[in-house]
């Protein structure tokens, strides 16, 4: 069945983060939301269906999570990814960037040193500053025009203290899906140094033609055995809300740790809407996750040219998956104030300032989400060559 992408759909006064904290956050509300990462997409049929279902029951009391739920997430990473897992190995959190925490707190202590690698989601240097830890930064180098692993700042900056890599793949925001090679070195240096993989798997869906994404902890036993990954339906079916995502990791100790601190943090409950609208969205995601990926990919097709052929001065990093765009702008001589103003006053775009992700990484950048109908997206084009045209 062809689903409608197309479909413009009023957001404005459902308490849509995107769309109704633009004042707050940007100062003003005419703006394009281009920033939080959800998608502008009806969240697909089945997945309303199976809450809807669920929902003829009159009662939502305290609930367990049925076995359909497990099943519905061992078969999808197998389709998707090949990655054979057994129930025993899944945890269920609210959200993954909880599970991030949960993790630093389970399994790091006070002042623990914890390796990221920026430009990076933000929440990442949050989880880690508001529990206590210290952040390393081994930032991503740019080769070729692509960003890659910098295997020698990463191997100077480990010490007896660093203790846990939080890892992105594929990474937001420069929509990298990490090859094999390199997902092998990173874990190699993981091993060799006591070093515990915690990887976002969150982007792990959305993959372009011509990639594909590998699970770290699918790579080999001894790799498995070192990692915690987490992901969710959450990106990948607009269902963010549903606050239902999912820790899976073969280590009993690391599995031990983990339910422990969540015991301690009494967070071991189910959501029953969540549960029905995850078992629904592995059950019967594929064909709808196709159409969506093609939709996207056509998306940044029209961005990628639109920006060659008016704004060469605007520079976007290929992506390989996700629905995010990393836009350096620093050819436009702006500093990040400036940058931020000319999007916000001139285009009217609200887009998120590159330094969240990293200082220094992400001067001069901003992040672009193109899960919009095809119109908005041509409209935000419009707009920022318009602006972009009063300044050069
Ligand atoms: C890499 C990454 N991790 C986690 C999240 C959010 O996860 P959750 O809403 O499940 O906490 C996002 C959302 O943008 C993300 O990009």
């Amino acid at each position: 069945m062809p689903y409608n992408f197309d479909k413009i759909i009023n957001r404005i006064g459902t308490n849509s983060v995107k769309h109704d904290m633009l004042e707050k956050k940007f100062r003003k509300k005419d703006l394009i939301p281009l920033w939080v990462a959800d998608m502008d997409f009806e969240t697909p049929d089945f997945i309303i269906n199976g809450i809807k279902k669920r929902l003829e029951h009159p009662i939502l009391g305290y609930s367990v999570k049925p076995d359909d739920y497990f099943e519905s997430i061992i078969s999808w990473v197998k389709r998707r990814h090949n990655w054979n897992i057994s129930r025993k190995t899944i945890i269920s959190t609210t959200g993954v960037v909880p599970a991030l925490a949960i993790a630093t707190l389970a399994l790091t202590n006070e002042n623990d040193k914890i390796i990221i690698q920026p430009p990076v989601y933000f929440p990442f240097f949050e989880t880690i500053e508001q529990n206590g830890r210290q952040i390393v930064e081994n930032p991503l180098k740019v080769e070729n025009g692509t960003y890659v692993f910098d295997f020698e700042d990463l191997k100077s900056k480990i010490d007896k203290d660093t203790k846990l890599l939080m890892f992105c793949n594929p990474h937001n925001p420069v929509g990298r899906v990490w090859r094999e090679n390199e997902l092998r070195e990173l874990a190699q240096i993981c091993l060799d140094n006591d070093i515990i993989i915690v990887s976002d798997e969150i982007h792990s869906d959305l993959i372009f033609k011509g990639n594909k994404h590998i699970p770290i902890a699918s790579l080999s036993p001894e790799i498995s055995q070192n990692t915690i990954t987490t992901i969710a339906p959450s990106k990948t079916f607009n269902a963010a809300g549903m606050l239902s995502s999912v820790v899976i990791t073969e280590n009993k100790e690391y599995k031990k740790q983990f339910m422990q601190k969540m015991s301690d943090l009494h967070l071991i409950v189910d959501n029953v809407l969540g549960t029905a609208g995850l078992t629904a969205a592995y059950q019967h995601g594929d064909q709808w996750l196709a159409q969506l990926i093609d939709y996207i990919e056509q998306n940044y097709v029209y961005v990628r040219d639109y920006l060659a052929n008016n704004m060469p001065k605007i520079n976007l990093f290929k992506p390989e998956g996700t629905y995010l765009l990393w836009l350096d702008f620093s050819e436009l001589g702006f500093s990040d104030d400036e940058l931020q103003a000319f999007l916000i006053n001139d285009a009217k775009l609200a887009m998120n300032p590159g330094i969240w992700f990293g200082k220094e990484s992400g001067s001069g950048f901003a992040r672009m989400n193109i899960a919009a109908p095809k119109a908005i997206i041509e409209k935000a084009m419009l707009q920022l060559h318009n602006a972009y045209k009063n300044r050069h």
